[in-house]
């Protein structure tokens, strides 16, 4: 078994997890959340959203975000841009770099962007070129990877199709969502055999929700087919809105565990992590969905 040596966690639960909250969260404790993730040893932190306030309420205050944030040093402070007017308010308020985000699945795509894939696509080129002007890297997502909340089982040629458009726009990674958290060791395996025979896995990440508790089993085969960058969420926080029963992503705090068990380096520091998913957690009023942080007396 061939594992990488070390792991970049892209932290997204300022973003994926918080953008998923019925409740109105205090910029403040916005603000703490990040400071608290950067300090953990997180060297990427998506913290905001520029999209449609009216879709996305809970990002509506992404600029007073970027504005206040702390910047410390050495960490990316990432947001989503779903159009050319989302990379301009990203840009106003200096996020270091954005992404841009497709689907594999048409009726996804429709409900989430209001958009078909051919037409987010046309979408993101004027989004593309704006960012390779100013020299800012861009990130792609893919949702529903492997299966989608209206369509099922998504064929891993769709994905592979999308893939090659973020990429051919000039994305520096695609990251591979799994939206609702249906896929399976098997399934994962299968796309990254269609998708790693194209493609370096060095350009891919993986962003695994843990709705049916397979999270933890499907990064394992990312990392065992060599994948090095992973999406997580502090205490798991969220899901998205668009994808009803979706829970969040599987928790930092669980993957640093894992990580840490198979001797890959992170640089995150376990116990701040965990004490940062627990004040979030005490914000919203709920125990952290990570099990580490559950089972860990610290
Ligand atoms: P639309 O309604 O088709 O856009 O929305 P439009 O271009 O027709 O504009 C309509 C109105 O939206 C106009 O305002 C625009 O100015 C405004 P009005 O004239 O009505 O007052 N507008 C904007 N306002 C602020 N910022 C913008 C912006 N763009 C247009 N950037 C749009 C298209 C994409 C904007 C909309 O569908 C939207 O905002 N969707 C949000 C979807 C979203 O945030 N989903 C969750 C994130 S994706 C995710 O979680 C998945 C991921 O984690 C991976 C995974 O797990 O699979 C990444
Ligand atoms: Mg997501």
């Amino acid at each position: 078994m061939s594992l990488p040596q070390r792991v970049t966690i892209i932290e997204v639960g300022p973003r994926d997890g918080l953008q998923n909250e019925p409740g109105t969260i205090p910029l403040d404790a916005k603000l703490r959340l990040l400071d608290e993730l950067a300090e953990a040893g997180l060297g990427v932190l998506e913290a905001g959203s520029f999209v449609n306030p009216k879709w996305v309420p809970q990002m509506a205050d992404s600029e007073a975000i970027f504005e206040q944030v702390k910047r410390a040093p050495g960490v990316r402070y990432a947001a989503l841009t779903p159009n050319l007017k989302g990379f301009e308010r990203a840009m106003a308020v200096g996020a270091d770099e954005v992404a841009i985000f497709a689907a594999a699945s048409e009726s996804f795509s429709q409900k989430n962007i209001n958009c078909s894939i051919a037409e987010s696509l046309a979408r993101f080129e004027p989004v593309m070129e704006a960012a390779q002007a100013r020299g800012i890297p861009v990130r792609g997502y893919i949702s529903c990877v492997l299966g989608c909340p209206y369509e099922g089982d998504i064929s891993p040629q769709a994905v592979l199709e999308v893939t090659r458009a973020l990429f051919a726009m000039g994305c520096y990674e695609v990251s591979l969502g799994d939206t609702i958290g249906t896929g399976t060791a098997g399934s994962m395996a299968t796309l990254l055999g269609v998708l790693l025979a194209e493609y370096p896995a060095e350009r891919l990440a993986v962003h695994c929700h843990d709705t049916y508790g397979q999270a933890l089993a499907n990064i394992l085969v990312a990392l065992q087919h060599g994948i090095a960058t992973v999406d997580a969420s502090v205490a798991g926080l969220g899901g998205c809105p668009y994808a009803e029963g979706a829970t969040g992503n599987v928790a930092t705090e669980d993957v640093v565990y894992m990580l840490n068990g198979l001797g890959i380096y992170t640089g995150i520091d376990l116990p701040k992590l965990i004490a940062a998913g627990r004040n979030i957690s005490a914000v919203l009023g709920r125990p952290s969905a990570s099990r580490v942080s559950r089972a860990m007396r610290i």
